[in-house]
């Protein structure tokens, strides 16, 4: 049974005073608190079989080749991956995007092209795409969202042509917690021939991810949002694209033979894995997993759910509040302003309460310009957290709103 007291204990930091308040942390969204597995999974290896991965004969470099290994194998099997090698390790979902941004997309998108992003993308996997487009000359084109947060996908025939490459959207949402109906959208753009790049961010943590079922292209994830080590992330690419993508960065262990005149490079997914890369971050990323893989989803979203809506329920009540982001079946994301009361101004006051909500453009500016804003309050919930917590939010925002009018 889903028991958050007993799940509170496995979080160490949860524990924690601030300004001798106990913490209520809701800042998930931008990075979520490990549990002790992680914690001391991480710390066992530095301790005890650190070495560097697929270099050495001796027994502390066997011994970490093989937990990284099977971390790549756990991790393709809990993202529903066709085979281990379709997962690539990255220093976190940005570097995965623009991995394929530009390995995939120098070689793949040229002049009279267009790449087709939705506009509730933070800017992970927005500016790769410019970036891209600046490079080749391809338009980008962007999928738009209406006042509720939901996807126009009825507007995806009149944005996609013969000519779209690249289909960039969210699993979810990090500012209007929208989840939108991938399928239609993955069917279009393949319709068209286009690939489909999902960024699973906050998609990942929240309902987690069956990526040949959805049967997108590519799927990137970080680390550090999964209850894991920061500084690690994962690229999913279907086989077939990652083979006929080069090498983005190149070094080490990404080879197969070097010479002055000419270089081959080793298969995937090592092509894309240039130079030591993070592998007590991916052992540990493994580990969060596993500690997922502990719960039954449904339970996760079932308590994620009960947050959400008491949170809504409560500061709906609040005189001058709006939410941002209003589909029914978001993730468990609110974000919100108070008419007369800066984002800032709330966010430092419900931090002196001991309260984390993070406050600004959530690196998603054009989501504060579709609605006339220049920053939000964003709390973004957890497994961790409690209605207790979600209550202090609301108190403290009415206390805040007291304070600032
Ligand atoms: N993209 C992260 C967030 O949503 C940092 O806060």
């Amino acid at each position: 049974m889903f028991d958050v007291g007993k799940i509170r204990e496995e979080f160490p930091i949860l524990g924690c005073k601030v300004y001798g308040r106990s913490l209520v942390y809701l800042d998930s969204g931008a990075t979520a608190q490990k549990p002790l597995q992680v914690i001391e999974t991480v710390d066992r290896f530095h301790r005890a079989c650190n070495a560097n991965i697929h270099r050495g004969v001796h027994f502390l470099s066997e011994e970490a080749t093989e937990a990284f290994e099977a971390a790549r194998t756990r991790i393709a099997a809990w993202i529903g991956a066709a085979e281990r090698e379709e997962v690539v390790f990255t220093s976190g979902a940005t570097a995965s995007l623009n991995t394929v941004a530009y390995a995939w997309g120098d070689k793949f998108v040229g002049a009279g092209d267009n790449i087709l992003v939705s506009e509730m993308e933070h800017h992970s996997n927005l500016v790769p795409w410019q970036l891209l487009a600046q490079r080749t000359g391809a338009e980008i084109r962007v999928l738009p969202f209406d006042d509720e947060g939901r996807l126009r996908s009825e507007l995806l025939g009149e944005l996609l042509d013969e000519h779209t490459r690249v289909v960039a959207v969210t699993q979810a949402s990090n500012t209007l917690g929208t989840r939108p109906d991938l399928r239609p959208i993955i069917d279009a753009a393949h319709a068209v021939g286009a690939v489909v790049v999902v960024d699973g961010c906050q998609g990942a943590v929240h309902g987690g991810i069956d990526v040949r079922a959805l049967d997108c292209d590519f799927y990137a994830f970080s680390g550090h949002k999964l209850y894991g080590p920061t500084g690690i992330g994962v690229l999913y690419g279907k086989r077939a694209l990652l083979e006929a993508m080069p090498p983005f960065l190149g070094g080490g262990d990404m080879v197969d033979r070097v010479s002055f005149g000419h270089t081959t490079f080793a298969p995937v997914p090592l092509k894309f894995e240039a130079g030591t890369v993070n592998f007590v971050g991916a052992i540990g990323l493994g580990e969060a997993v596993k500690f997922m893989q502990r719960f039954d989803p449904a339970e996760i979203e079932t308590h994620e759910m009960a947050l959400l809506r008491r949170a809504e329920a409560r500061l709906r009540q609040i005189d001058g509040l709006r939410i941002y982001g209003e589909t029914p079946d978001k993730c468990p994301i609110v974000s919100f302003n108070v008419e007369g009361v800066h984002a800032y101004d709330m966010g430092m006051i419900l931090d002196k309460l001991g309260i984390a909500v993070r406050t600004g453009q959530h690196c998603a500016e054009p989501v504060m310009t579709h609605f006339g804003t220049t920053g939000m309050c964003r709390a973004s919930l957890a497994m961790y957290n409690t209605l207790a917590e979600v209550d202090a939010l609301a108190d403290g925002v009415v206390r805040a709103v007291k304070m600032l009018r």
